[in-house]
């Protein structure tokens, strides 16, 4: 059967992982589950493994858990290794989204400041795992949740010791599902061409039975159904001539770009209430531990969809799937552009639909981004770009750029004072600046 580790284990989003490798046993017979973890999320770990374990009994099938705090014990015969980690845990997550807001600057996990910070905290400890894969399992595909997912491929790619990565979200598969379901169709019915980046993605022609329906869908959004939200994001309504006119499916988070006052303003206003979305995680998290930790519970519990990724096991254990069973069907991964999005480098990492087969993802050909979206996708793969180099040589210049060039920030002295407070507020996750 199949191994797989998962690092990072500890997080409240494995049960649904669990799930997903249940539902497919019969395709997809994965023998062996890893959980992986650090000392301080031993205790998450463990409550994790239990539901995991009580998971598979309650299903009946014969995946064996396991669970250690070092990965290179897990790694060695890996199949694919999955990784969903939170370097600084969520203290780190509230410094991102707060100290941004302290300053007029939107404050978001993968976003602006704090996702520049999330990605600056997590690369060196992204590409140290690697590293271990390339040593201890070089066949197995590296699989990426981490967040910012987007950053993360394109410092695999570019600094990795192994070629088989691929990042993933829940956003692409979500927008398809929710396209589904405002046609009260099954999933499978709909396919959606998406380009982009990740949390920078637009669905560019969405498809029902093969017949591009795209005008419908877009006519839908402008009188305010929604195509897909995610928990974490305020759900405004788009200005109906604006999505029109705009002619693309937009992802959640391009409301923080195309209604960036409105958003600043909800998001002010959750900060004065200590309610910035890491605070409401960290509450939330407390409830599902406490949920988890009950022996009579052996389903993932229905209180998972409160977190804003929810449903991404379906994106993993789906991806995982059409890899080993070489299915050559279409599903939006992270991974090399390779010339599938003209307007893009080559070499750079996209959010885009792609075949998956048993050699990995072949990115179909989008031709150039739509004009109005063109230049602020190139402008955040530059801003992407320019952050990875900086996380990759801890240099202070590059950090600086980054964040002048980002468009949530774009004002080079007050960004200056806020990368000082952030380079300190963040220190002991960030050993080389
Ligand atoms: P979490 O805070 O629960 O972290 C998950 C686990 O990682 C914790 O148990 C923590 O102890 C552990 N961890 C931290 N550093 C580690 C390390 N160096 N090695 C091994 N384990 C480590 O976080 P979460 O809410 O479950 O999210 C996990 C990650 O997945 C985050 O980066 C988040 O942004 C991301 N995420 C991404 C998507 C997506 O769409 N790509 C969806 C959901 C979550
Ligand atoms: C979204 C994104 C993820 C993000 C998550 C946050 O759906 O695609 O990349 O990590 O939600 O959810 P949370 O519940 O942690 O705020
Ligand atoms: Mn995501
Ligand atoms: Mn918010």
């Amino acid at each position: 059967g199949l191994k797989i580790v998962t690092i990072g284990g500890g997080s409240s989003y494995t049960p649904e992982l669990v799930e997903g490798f249940i539902k497919r046993y019969d395709e997809l017979p994965v023998s062996e589950l890893w959980l992986v973890d650090i000392e301080e999320g031993k205790e998450k770990l463990e409550i994790i493994a239990d539901l995991a374990r009580r998971m598979v009994k309650k299903a009946d099938v014969p995946i064996q858990i396991f669970t250690t705090l070092d990965r290179r014990e897990a790694l060695p015969g890996a199949d694919f290794v999955t990784t969903q980690i939170r370097v600084g845990l969520l203290d780190a997550r509230i410094k991102d989204e707060r100290i941004p807001l302290k300053h007029g600057f939107i404050g978001q996990e993968t976003n602006g400041a704090g996702g520049m910070f999330k990605a600056l905290r997590t690369i060196p400890v992204i590409l140290d795992i690697n590293k271990d894969i390339s040593e201890l399992c070089p066949d197995a595909w590296m699989i990426n949740f981490t967040n910012p997912s987007g950053m993360i491929e394109e410092a695999l790619l570019k600094y990795g010791y192994t070629d088989k990565v691929i990042g993933l979200c829940n956003v692409p598969i979500g927008i398809e599902m929710g396209v589904a379901k405002l046609l009260g169709v099954a999933h499978d019915r709909v396919r959606v061409d998406f380009a982009g980046l990740n949390h920078m993605v637009f669905g560019l022609n969405v498809y029902l039975d093969g017949e591009n329906i795209t005008k419908r869908i877009i006519d839908d959004l402008a009188s305010g159904k929604s195509a897909s939200e995610v928990k974490n994001i305020n759900d405004i309504n788009w200005e109906p001539d604006f999505i029109r006119a705009l002619g693309v499916i937009p992802c959640p988070y391009h409301r923080y770009y195309f209604m960036r006052d409105e958003m600043l303003q909800t998001e002010l206003e959750e900060f004065k209430k200590g309610e910035v979305r890491a605070e409401v995680v960290s509450r939330l998290e407390k409830e599902l531990f406490e949920i988890y930790k009950d022996k009579n519970l052996d389903i993932k519990p229905p209180q998972l969809e409160q977190r804003g990724g929810a449903y991404y096991s379906d994106a993993a254990c789906r991806l995982i799937n059409s890899i080993y069973n070489d299915k050559k069907d279409i599903q939006p991964v992270n991974t090399r552009n390779n010339g599938a999005i003209t307007s893009l480098p080559h070499d750079c990492a996209v959010e885009v639909s792609s075949v998956i087969t048993k050699d990995g993802p072949k990115p179909l050909s989008m031709g150039e981004l739509p004009v109005a979206v063109n230049g602020l996708v190139q402008q955040i793969k530059s801003f992407e770009r320019v952050t990875v180099e900086a996380a990759y040589e801890g240099s202070y210049e590059k950090a600086l750029l980054a964040l002048i060039i980002n468009p949530l920030v774009a004002s080079d002295k007050k960004a200056k004072i806020l990368l000082d407070e952030m380079l300190e507020a963040h220190k002991k996750y960030l050993p080389k600046f």
